[in-house]
């Protein structure tokens, strides 16, 4: 049984039912940059979520809408971890929340989709709210690596590994350009229609205070959090083999950024197994446990 499935359940079925996308309506003419902007400004005020769907004619859009400075608190262990271990690489970035969300958000799609990473086009912008264009296409939707690697993992550790797989090369080809993500969570790497995976999600900016090199491990280490339990209940010997498959080709900072977390992680291993411990728990262990089984020495 997928062992962080309940909880998974409840959250990623609240997002389905706020991001379920309606039918879309037969093909109307393109909008133009300005419709867009008018869209935009005559929405935003009347959104109350921070992330919403909108369809504007034909076409699917998704409104980002300043909010309140949050620092993405659901991580609380991982945190306190990285402080004690004194791993930068584990830190959650300040969210700066608000307008300068916006604007982080805004100029990182810019430049992820300048390296020709597919990411969504910014189709309008104001301080308080950005408007993207969706990932999907004419009414095909995306779907979330999360879900796809959940569905993987009942049918069995092959399938859970080939899907795990394809986000560890989705992460490489971000790293192939010189740059990296910021959340590079399951959920924020999107399946779209033609098999591509996009990314999403870019409200804080990493390399404000970290390196380069400190990113890129960050990205890896934050993947590996969001499925390592899923992966260490599945094929974690079989998953050691993709994760050196793929960071042959990280940079030796990288491997070295890692190799130390794996080092300064490895008592975590011995954190309760217990699902009373919460999910949080149960993430950084098998996160501890994986790298140190893939990094022993
Ligand atoms: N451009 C997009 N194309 C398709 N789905 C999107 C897009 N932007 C957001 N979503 C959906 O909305 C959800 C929330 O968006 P995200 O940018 O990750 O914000 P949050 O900060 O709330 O996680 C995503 O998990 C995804 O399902
Ligand atoms: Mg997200």
């Amino acid at each position: 049984m997928n062992p962080l499935r309940s909880r998974a359940t409840r959250v990623s079925s609240r997002k389905g039912i706020a991001s379920a996308p309606a039918p879309l309506d037969a093909r109307a003419p393109d909008a133009s940059p300005g419709d867009y902007a008018d869209f935009l400004r005559l929405t935003l005020p009347r959104q109350r979520k921070s992330v919403e769907s909108h369809r504007l004619g034909s076409e699917r859009v998704w409104l980002k809408k300043a909010g309140p400075r949050h620092g993405k608190l659901r991580y609380h262990l991982l945190a306190a971890i990285a402080g004690l271990l004194r791993l930068d690489v584990l830190k959650p970035v300040p969210n700066p929340g608000g307008e300068a969300a916006i604007a982080i958000e805004a100029r990182r799609l810019r430049e992820l989709g300048a390296t020709g990473l597919r990411v969504p086009a910014v189709l309008a912008q104001q301080p308080e709210g950005l408007l993207i264009a969706d990932l999907g296409d004419s009414g095909r939707p995306t779907a979330m690596l999360q879900d796809r690697l959940d569905q993987a993992f009942g049918t069995g550790p092959s399938a859970l590994l080939a899907v795990w797989r394809e986000g560890l090369d989705a992460i490489a080809a971000v790293h192939a350009r010189g740059t990296y993500l910021s959340q590079a969570f399951a959920r924020n790497l999107m399946v779209c229609p033609d098999g591509v995976i996009g990314y999403i999600d870019f409200e804080d900016d990493p390399g404000a205070t970290l390196g380069l090199a400190e990113c890129q491990a960050r990205d890896w280490l934050t993947y590996l959090h969001a499925t390592g339990a899923l992966v260490d209940a599945a094929a974690p010997h079989g998953a050691g083999a993709q994760w050196h498959a793929v960071l042959a080709d990280a940079s030796d900072d990288v491997r070295e950024r890692i190799a130390i977390a794996a080092r300064r992680m490895r008592w975590l291993r011995h954190l309760p197994a217990s699902r009373r411990w919460g999910r949080d728990t149960q993430r950084v262990r098998a996160v501890a446990l994986l790298l140190g089984l893939w990094h022993a020495r």
